[in-house]
């Protein structure tokens, strides 16, 4: 066994972790190659990682597959993105079903297209009983248009007279996300040397902790992860409180 896995204590892990799977392209181009080619490397990459958290019984996984600010990528990669996605999800939903992995979307699915759409709500409607690690895929996500989304449902709800506006706190936002019923993640990775959020659960990851690597994500694997979930497991989450209150419970 790995001594990094050997030296997590299992009874500390995150519930929720959420990665922003970046450094694709710049991973192809070091090698001359096209920066489909990083995508299509980092999908090993997900296979890993994603089989790395049902090993360790991670309750939940968010990855960041394609942002709303993508779109506007040159045509020919977010086509080729649409097409991995496709081709990917064909090939993957019998062995996510095997692991007893639930397929999970959340961002603006109309903005997919037709074809993409309707892989995904097979291999959503097919894995939706499975009862082990969630796999939560955002797609054409952002924080801010989820946000956008929130709050223009909520005015619909009042306008409609089902909701007041004294009535709204916290957990109503909560339950106009598309994350909801899902924790905050306590643990976000980033690879590729990035320090930023670039949209992505803008509200969620509001105490969640932060953990950047250099390395690119298609070269990221279960000891990357490994690492990343030792470095949580160092950090003191005081969550506004001080130290000496987190000592004496
Ligand atoms: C992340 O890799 C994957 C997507 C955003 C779809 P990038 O494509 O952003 O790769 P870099 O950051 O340009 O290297
Ligand atoms: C964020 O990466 C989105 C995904 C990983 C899907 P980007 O590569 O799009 O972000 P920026 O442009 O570096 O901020
Ligand atoms: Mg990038």
């Amino acid at each position: 066994m790995s001594q990094l896995l050997e030296k997590i204590n299992k009874e500390h892990l995150p519930r929720h972790i959420a990665i922003i799977m970046d450094g694709n392209g710049r991973w192809a181009k070091e090698q001359g190659q096209d920066r489909l080619y990083g995508h299509f490397h980092g999908v090993e990459s997900v296979r890993n990682i994603v089989e790395g958290c049902a090993e360790l019984k991670i309750e939940y996984l968010t990855l960041y597959a394609f942002s709303t600010e993508n779109w506007d990528r040159p045509e020919y990669e977010v086509i080729g993105l649409m097409e991995l996605l496709v081709s990917t999800i064909r090939k993957e939903v019998e062995s996510l079903h095997k692991n007893n992995i639930r397929l999970h979307v959340i961002g603006d699915m109309n903005m997919l297209p037709e074809y993409a759409r309707q892989e995904l709500n097979e291999a959503l409607d097919f894995t939706k009983d499975n009862t082990g690690l969630n796999l939560i895929m955002a797609l054409s996500y952002s924080g801010r248009w989820e946000l956008l989304n929130a709050v223009k449902n909520i005015a619909y709800e009042v306008k409609q007279g089902k909701l007041t506006v004294e009535e709204i706190d916290q957990d109503t936002l909560q339950r106009y996300l598309c994350t909801s019923g899902f924790p905050d993640p306590e643990l976000m990775i980033r690879t590729s040397g990035e320090y930023r959020i670039s949209n992505f659960l803008l509200y969620q990851l509001a105490y969640a902790e932060l953990y950047f690597t250099n390395v690119r994500w298609p070269d990221f694997r279960k000891e990357n992860l490994y690492e990343a979930i030792l470095d949580f497991q160092n950090r003191e989450r005081r969550f506004g409180k001080t130290s000496e209150q987190l000592i004496s419970g």
